[in-house]
């Protein structure tokens, strides 16, 4: 087993005593993922997190996915096993930037921040979406033009896909995706002929011009599971890898990724003693480090996300 008996009954043991649930990312190590609640994409998690009836959400990912659980339930205990772990993507957007965009167009504008942003970020912004309602969203705007902060290759994936609209691209990036060339990927494909390469969105547009499949990590899964296709190139941080597996057992499916597997240092640092730890010492509380009226306008994004996705 991928967790020994006695530390799985720990933590159902300290789960009961806070009245807690544990909530884990895709991208975390597979232990991790195996003794959560619930595990899922980011808008899965924070849709997820308002419905939940436990007073303490402990949220096994980054310092954004604990800021907008809490967001969202500012009355409960939030708290993250490793308050250090970051998303780089999150800071990658200057004021300026949305200033300039603002002054230029005027009401015609919507600010779109991807959920993996600060809650300063989110407070300059109009609406949250995710890589798995990002096109949805963005095609039901009333504005025109959308200032897409911080990922340019969500922000183009998006444009693409919404040619009506006028997308303004900021020059964020996620550093684990960015860094992976269609040479790579051309590499895995030359190795597996028959499998169809399934990418996510924070992937370059050169990237995704490769892929059979785009979609956030519970889109990717799902269409794995789903396909008839019996191979898969797997072009997102290796850790979707654990449930990809989980569902596809016993069907012979099989997955690969680019030469070099991808990894996200900062999900990696969520492990599980400091699962154990933050849950035996209801450590780690998600601060929302920003003034009461910031916090209110960053949470109107996440209200809006989930109104436009419903
Ligand atoms: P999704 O799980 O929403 O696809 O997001 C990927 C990601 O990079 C989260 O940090
Ligand atoms: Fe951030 Fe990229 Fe890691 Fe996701 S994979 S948490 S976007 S650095």
């Amino acid at each position: 087993a991928l967790v020994p008996v006695e530390l799985s009954s720990a933590i159902e043991r300290l789960k009961a005593e806070r009245d807690a649930v544990i909530l884990a990312h895709y991208y975390v190590a597979p232990e991790v993922q195996a003794v959560a609640d619930y595990v899922g994409d980011s808008f899965y998690l924070a849709k997820l997190a308002k419905s939940l009836p436990q007073q303490t959400i402990v949220l096994c990912g980054v310092e954004f996915m604990g800021e907008s659980a809490k967001l969202l339930n500012p009355g409960k205990h939030v708290l993250l096993p490793e308050p250090a772990a970051d998303c780089p993507m999150a800071h990658m957007v200057k004021r300026e930037t949305v200033d300039a965009a603002r002054e230029q167009y005027g009401d015609d504008l919507a600010v779109v921040c991807y959920v993996n942003s600060t809650v300063e970020i989110k407070s300059w912004s109009d609406v949250c979406v995710t890589s798995s309602n990002a096109v949805k969203i963005v095609s039901e705007l009333p504005q025109r033009n959308v200032l897409f902060i911080p990922d340019q290759n969500l922000g183009r994936y998006v444009a693409e896909q919404v040619p009506d609209k006028h997308v303004i691209l900021n020059k964020g990036y996620c550093p684990r995706h960015h860094v992976i060339t269609a040479e790579r990927v051309e590499a895995a494909v030359f190795a597996h002929p028959d499998a169809l390469v399934l990418a996510h969105p924070e992937c370059k547009a050169e990237v995704l011009a490769e892929a059979d499949y785009i979609g956030s990590t519970a889109g990717i899964i799902k269409y794995a599971e789903e396909s008839d296709a019996s191979e898969f190139i797997i072009v997102t941080v290796a850790g979707v890898l654990y449930e990809l597996e989980r569902r596809t057992r016993g069907t012979g499916k099989r997955f690969y990724f680019p030469a070099t597997r991808p990894t996200c240092v900062n999900m990696d640092m969520i492990s599980l003693r400091k699962l154990v730890t933050c849950l035996a010492t209801a450590s780690g509380e998600v601060q929302i480090g920003v003034s009461p009226e910031a916090a209110a306008q960053a949470k109107l994004t996440l209200d809006r996300m989930l109104e436009y996705a419903a």
